[in-house]
């Protein structure tokens, strides 16, 4: 196949920030998506209703003009979440679902949920109300191995929560092992998940490949090569509990290449060709309309969009960097590689 028509995508995870990264970001995730769940982990982080609000009026600021793109707002869960809040926010149209960041886990989780039992109120009410909850799966305890950070919150929290909330609907963020592609059919349609193009491309040698990698490291962080397989099986199964979600979290490159560097990989440039490559790969290019377009859709609720992009097999080298004006810049993933697909233009 050297081309392919498709509904336009939607980006169901991403990482905007704010002021000077969100103006050089959101042109590349609108250019290529209809619509984009947003991600809440700001300093500080978007914990009410009016705040979502002025955000989506930055993100749509940052939109070139006539480009189509809606983005779809989040909550960030605290263990003072105020339900009352959150729901007028729903039902105003303002917040699609909210966020569980375990405090401590990545990014600008330090506000976050020290507790699951801290927020079985709220749960209570976003399982009335039908709001999801977007979940970041992993254990924040120090004595749990890095690696088996996300098997263990699906048996220690995600089970008994959503055993506890037998009609509350989750997505399990950026799944990262067969455990989390096992959880996500576990319990029919109320619960789905995200898989970012990194962990169906890489295994964690990728973080050691001839020297350490810090554009590589991300949270959850890259795992061995049996749980990269099994993720690829669940992607191009064409079951409707996967979908794309990128995870694209830029930081600037002096904050990657650092004593401790931030967690992130930066997707937007090149999202849909790096998930082409893998559906290419797996010879299931039909099926990549399900995950990219159509199972995100379903889940959510929202109508897929009537109009087609087309993809061709038409190489193009990635940027090297993207400046950022005088902040600096943010380095993509497959930075300056050639990638076999191409968004056909016009
Ligand atoms: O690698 C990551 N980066 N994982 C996350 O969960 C958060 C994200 C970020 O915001 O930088
Ligand atoms: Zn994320």
């Amino acid at each position: 196949m050297t081309r392919l028509t498709i509904r336009r995508p939607s980006d169901l995870h991403v990482h905007f920030r704010d002021g000077d990264v969100l103006r050089h970001v959101v042109p590349f995730t609108a250019q290529a998506f209809a619509r984009a769940i947003v991600m809440p982990n700001l300093s500080p982080p978007v914990t009410t209703a009016a705040m979502a609000l002025a955000y989506r009026t930055r993100i749509m600021d940052a939109v070139p003009a006539s480009t189509d793109f809606t983005p779809m707002m989040t909550c960030y869960l605290t263990d003072h979440t105020d339900a009352s809040d959150l729901l007028a926010g729903h039902r105003d149209g303002i917040f699609a679902a909210a966020k569980l960041y375990p405090a401590h886990a990545t990014t600008n989780s330090s506000h976050g949920v020290s507790a699951i039992d801290r927020i079985h109120d709220v749960l209570g009410a976003m399982q009335e109300a039908g709001l999801p909850l977007l979940v970041h799966g992993e254990l924040t305890r120090p004595d749990i191995d890095i690696f088996d950070r996300e098997r263990g919150f699906i048996e220690e929290v995600l089970v008994p929560t959503l055993e506890r909330f037998p009609r509350l609907r989750v997505v399990m963020e950026h799944i990262t092992t067969e455990d989390g592609a096992k959880a996500a059919v576990a319990f029919g349609d109320r619960v789905a998940a995200t898989i970012t193009p990194q962990h169906l491309l890489f295994n964690r040698n990728a973080l050691f490949q001839g020297g350490l990698r810090p554009h590589m490291y991300c949270l959850p962080i890259l795992k061995r090569e049996k749980h990269r397989l099994a993720l690829r099986r669940a992607a191009v199964s064409g079951r409707p509990n996967y979908f794309l979600g990128t995870d694209t979290a830029p930081h600037l490159r002096h904050l990657k290449e650092a004593d401790c560097g931030c967690a992130g990989v930066f997707s937007a440039p090149v999202a849909v060709e790096a998930y082409l490559r893998v559906f290419e790969e797996e010879d299931a290019l039909d099926r990549f309309e399900a995950f990219a377009s159509l199972n995100g859709a379903a889940f959510y609720g929202f109508d897929p969009p009537a109009e087609t992009v087309t993809y061709v097999r038409a190489s193009r080298t990635v940027e090297a960097s993207v400046p950022v004006g005088d902040a600096g810049a943010l380095v993509p993933l497959f930075a300056g590689e050639d990638i076999a697909w191409s968004l056909q233009s016009g």
